[in-house]
């Protein structure tokens, strides 16, 4: 009994522990002296806002509010609303649509028939994140792309007549269609087209609309054959990567850019590779000093049961037995010195024994 009684109470101060510990947390993400914000969104190296602050010219972001509140704009175009660390970053991008009136096309809307969408040299549009989405009941689109070695096009059709078959939160064909991506592009063009103006259908489905999506940010349903077409952009995911070569070829050269206490990733798809800090370290691996230790002892409930200390190395930690207990080497536990009740556990890097 008294000896639960201990134990809640240290659980109790290990939480409060770990809560300060997590909210003191930070780390730079950009070079020294570097702007690393735009707006509300966070720019890590190897972007950067100006000259010197960025990898090379091609991961210049511009900050601007000449389109209204200040966002990040990255070459090629897209706005952008989160770069993550893990090589991807999150953009809106414009959607094609073709809206008809009496069956007549929008004249105010047909400069949006066809959009392109330009991603730059170092970003490819995500394959396995997005999907090509078409929605209209009179409506086929093409997914044009551009790439060195030669083009090709992709696309889908919907047509119906009324709404009667569509099933909300479902794109499968009735009123939406959707098509995968296909790896590595860069340059794409949308082109949404109608077999007859919408002349049938225009009552309920004035436009059709053509759109690179993030598939968990776009749900399909009947308000989706009007609502969208008051909708200009959709959020969609590229990946980036440094370089085209892989790891194996760049490690050792002078171009490798990944700073100390990381490892260096090839790219899933595409060329060129990525930085991650090593397990145990976190921060900007594409920084010199970027990957700083995790102080495991002060943001977790390690090696907090009675009996037991943390101690905090670099890139992992030990628990250890407090003064009055000593370790049970062939049991790997803590055991105390005036009795030998078995009380607690210890092990070396993100293991544990955990008793009965
Ligand atoms: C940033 O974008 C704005 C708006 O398109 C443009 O006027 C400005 O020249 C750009 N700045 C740079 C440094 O590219
Ligand atoms: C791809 O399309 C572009 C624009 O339509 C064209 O200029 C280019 O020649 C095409 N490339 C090939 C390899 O056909
Ligand atoms: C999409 O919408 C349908 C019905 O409107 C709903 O049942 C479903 O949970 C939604 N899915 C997501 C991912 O939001
Ligand atoms: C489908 O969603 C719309 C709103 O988008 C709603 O008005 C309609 O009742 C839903 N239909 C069904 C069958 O759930
Ligand atoms: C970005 O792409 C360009 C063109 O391929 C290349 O020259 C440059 O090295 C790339 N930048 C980085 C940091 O990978
Ligand atoms: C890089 O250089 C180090 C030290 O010179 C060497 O041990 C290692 O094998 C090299 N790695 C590659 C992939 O060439
Ligand atoms: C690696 O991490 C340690 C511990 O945080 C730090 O002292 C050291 O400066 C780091 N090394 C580099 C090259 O970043
Ligand atoms: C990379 O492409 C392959 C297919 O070529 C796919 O299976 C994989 O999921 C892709 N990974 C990412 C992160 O895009
Ligand atoms: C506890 O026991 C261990 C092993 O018998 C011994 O080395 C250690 O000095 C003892 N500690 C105390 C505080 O008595
Ligand atoms: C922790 O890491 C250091 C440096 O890599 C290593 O010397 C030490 O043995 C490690 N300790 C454990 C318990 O793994």
């Amino acid at each position: 009994m008294g000896f639960l009684g201990i134990l809640v109470q240290v659980t109790w101060v290990a939480v409060m522990l770990s809560e300060l510990a997590a909210a003191a947390i930070a780390f730079p993400i950009a070079k020294p002296h570097c702007p690393d914000k735009c707006g509300d969104v966070e720019i890590p190296y190897p972007f950067g806002l100006t000259n010197g602050c960025s990898i090379d010219r091609n991961f210049l972001v511009n900050c601007t509010n000449s389109f209204g509140p200040t966002q990040p704009i990255i070459l090629g175009g897209l706005t952008a609303t989160h770069f993550s660390l893990e090589g991807q970053a999150n953009v809106l991008a414009y959607m094609a649509k073709d809206c008809y009136k009496q069956g007549v096309l929008d004249p105010d809307l047909s400069i949006w028939t066809s959009v392109y969408l330009n991603s730059g040299p170092n970003f490819t549009v995500s394959s396995t994140q997005n999907k090509f989405v078409v929605v209209g009941c009179d409506t086929y689109a093409y997914l044009n792309t551009q790439q060195d070695k030669g083009n090709f096009s992709t696309g889908c059709v919907s047509v119906c007549e009324n709404t009667w078959y569509i099933v909300n939160g479902s794109c499968s064909g009735v009123g939406c269609c959707q098509v995968d991506i296909p790896n590595g592009m860069n340059y794409v063009t949308l082109e949404s087209l109608s077999f007859s103006n919408h002349a049938k259908v225009g009552a309920f489905n004035p436009c059709g609309y053509a759109f690179i999506s993030q598939q968990t940010k776009f749900n399909f349903s009947i308000d989706s054959l009007q609502s969208l077409q008051h909708q200009k952009e959709m959020p969609l995911v590229l990946d980036w990567a440094i370089g085209t070569e892989t790891c194996k070829d760049v490690v050792n050269k002078s171009s490798y850019t990944c700073g100390g206490n990381s490892t260096c990733i090839d790219s899933d798809n595409g060329s060129g590779y990525r930085c991650k800090c090593m397990e145990g370290y976190q921060g900007n691996p594409y920084l010199h000093l970027g990957c700083q230790d995790i102080n495991e002892c002060e943001n977790s409930n390690h090696c907090k049961l009675p009996g037991q200390k943390c101690i905090n190395g670099l890139g992992n930690f030990t628990c250890s037995c407090i003064k009055g207990y000593h370790l049970d080497v062939s049991a790997g536990i803590c055991v105390t010195n005036q009795s030998s009740r078995l009380v607690t556990l210890l092990v070396g890097k993100y293991t544990y024994y955990i008793l009965p």
